[in-house]
């Protein structure tokens, strides 16, 4: 599981690198995620501010923080420091120049795996990860990192796109496959197996929006 996870990673880091200066906000933003779920893009702004609310000056993390297309937003609402985390440094790059264009000073952008995420445990008051976990091959792995990382009492914003053929699939094959092509549902039981109390998780067309938090 570890190799096939280690190609999927490989290839996604160098897929969006080579999209994040040009096609990613006009193709992906603009385009893709509103056809999958119609106001999408506005929703992650509403979980941003959702989680500059909860975090109450926390420090926030935003994984996969792409090119730093929302997270400016939420950077902006918030008096503390937040860490926008992507593997690919192609979309690292981006969001520190989005943050410098919009004069945003306590974004902190960072190249890192979502699977072994270089924070100490429980550093986090929130976590945002928008459009990002239906790229992770290993599910569970990528939820159970989130919560280490997560504070009790802290709250997980996710907003996931999906085409949910999989659960179509045998197990062995669909268990190898992105998340993407699982449903939020099982998204949001693996958040609960690995500890998190799930809030809510709504759908809207072909994308789901979830809440969660870590016991305090
Ligand atoms: C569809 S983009 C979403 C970015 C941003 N949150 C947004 O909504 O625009 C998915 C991102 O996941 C990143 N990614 C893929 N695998 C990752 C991993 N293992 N760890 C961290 N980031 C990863 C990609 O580089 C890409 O920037």
């Amino acid at each position: 599981m570890k190799t096939i996870r280690r190609l999927w990673t490989r290839a996604f880091r160098g897929i969006y690198s080579a999209i994040a200066g040009n096609l990613y906000e006009p193709v992906i933003v603009k385009i893709a995620f509103p056809l999958f779920g119609r106001d999408l893009p506005g929703h992650v702004l509403a979980q941003g501010r959702k989680a500059v609310a909860a975090a109450a000056g926390g420090p926030i993390l935003d994984l996969p923080v792409g090119t730093g297309y929302f997270t400016v937003h939420l950077a902006r609402a918030h008096p503390g420091i937040v860490v926008g985390a992507d593997i690919a440094w192609g979309m690292v790059e981006r969001t520190r120049d989005a943050a410098e264009a919009a004069g945003v000073r306590t974004l902190a952008p960072l190249q890192a795996d979502g699977f072994q995420l270089p924070f100490a445990d429980e550093a986090f008051a929130a976590v945002v990860s928008s459009n990002g976990l239906q790229v992770m091959p290993h599910l569970s792995a990528g939820v159970k990192e989130m919560h280490r990382v997560t504070r009790p009492g802290g709250s997980v914003y996710i907003a996931l796109p999906t085409i949910p053929f999989g659960a179509l699939l045998p197990r062995f094959l669909s268990a190898r496959l992105p998340t993407f092509f699982r449903s939020g549902r099982d998204v949001a039981s693996e958040m609960s197996g690995a500890g998190f109390a799930i809030e809510s998780c709504n759908r809207i067309r072909l994308a789901y929006l979830i809440e969660a938090t870590r016991p305090a």
